[in-house]
């Protein structure tokens, strides 16, 4: 998953005026954080727009690409959406909306619901770069989402590595609250560790409970039967993004687990593929959430068009594929 050259772009442009020594310093400072599993600090999650430029140069592309490749997945399954609206909570630098318009350029309206005044003053110089996008009318809302909030419903609403950051009995309410205001679908995206999975989890429930359709990954809505659902995704690095971690490889993959539920029931899936595929000589071993549960299932040669499906599946992807219905 690439970023999308504007987002590299006004990316580009941001970090340029960081020293690569500081950035580097702050991006370490940060992950290490991340790699021990702090809570963020009370009252804010950044302290300084250095913090923030270690948040764009270090997370920003993984997080991008991970809700890019969910919302690719919802687009497929419910391919008659076409939200025109969108609210992101606890939006940090606005990292969903240049995914989502990429998915869904038809969005003309976009709310972001962000607490911490650097990440909102970065995600509006990203935008100020292309003062002609919707992305740059973008209302920025400084509110604390852990508390009760109102706004006007819309089509889409996402709330993306934010519950973690939120205290233990704050996220069910706020996951009803996010449901209250979806007109079309809500996306909930988590880092794929196995707590970002059971946050998962407790939000699939509240959602069932309110009648919510589940859309992605499940393909059913009975109680979950994993123990660690979570996928991947390969993020491309730009150059400022190697220097700042100072790594070497072109690439990373971010983990992560997520839900996509809707107003409307999506096009139902046969079965979701939870592991990378394993691939033999002649036979593909493929771990499969399906209707019916869990399953391991061998495909060989012999089912000539399944196991040509078999070896081009995925993990996150469908098994076996169903032709997509017109939009
Ligand atoms: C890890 S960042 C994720 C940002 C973005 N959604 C993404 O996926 O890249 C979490 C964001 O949630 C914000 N946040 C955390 N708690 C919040 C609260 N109680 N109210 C508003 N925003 C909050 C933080 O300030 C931070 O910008």
């Amino acid at each position: 998953m690439e970023l999308s050259p504007q987002l590299l772009s006004a990316l580009d442009r941001s970090l340029t005026a960081w020293p690569t020594k500081s950035l580097a310093r702050a991006v370490s400072t940060l992950s290490a954080r991340y790699r021990a599993g702090e809570a963020p600090r009370t009252g804010g999650f950044t302290e300084s727009t250095l913090d923030v430029a270690a948040y764009a140069a270090y997370r920003l592309p993984a997080t991008y690409a991970a809700i890019a490749a969910v919302f690719e997945e919802v687009s497929t399954r419910l391919t008659g959406f076409v939200p025109r609206s969108l609210l992101d909570v606890g939006a940090g630098p606005g990292t969903t909306m240049w995914a989502a318009i990429q998915t869904w350029p038809q969005i003309e309206e976009i709310t972001l619901l962000e607490r911490d005044p650097h990440m909102a003053s970065w995600g509006q110089l990203l935008t100020s770069y292309y003062p002609e996008s919707v992305l740059s009318k973008a209302r920025w809302r400084p509110i604390d989402i852990a508390s009760p909030w109102q706004e006007s419903p819309r089509d889409l609403v996402v709330a993306s590595y934010v519950l973690g950051e939120l205290p233990e009995s704050r996220r069910a309410p706020l996951v009803s609250t996010l449901w209250k205001h979806t007109v079309g679908s809500l996306i909930v995206v988590e880092p794929g560790t196995p707590e970002g999975f059971r946050r998962i989890v407790m939000a699939r429930q509240v959602l069932i409970d309110l009648g919510a359709s589940l859309v992605a990954p499940c393909p059913h809505q009975a109680k979950c039967p994993s123990d660690w659902c979570h996928f991947s995704e390969r993020v491309a690095r730009s150059r400022v993004h190697r220097q700042a971690k100072g790594a070497t490889l072109a690439y990373e993959d971010e983990k992560f687990s997520y839900l996509a539920v809707s107003r409307t029931p999506g096009h139902p899936i046969t079965g979701r593929v939870i592991r990378h595929p394993e691939i033999g000589k002649g036979h593909v071993n493929l771990s499969l959430c399906t209707p019916t549960g869990l399953i391991q299932e061998t495909v060989t040669r012999k089912e000539r068009e399944r196991f040509r499906a078999a070896r081009h599946v995925a993990w996150g992807g469908e098994f076996p594929p169903t032709p997509t219905p017109p939009a």
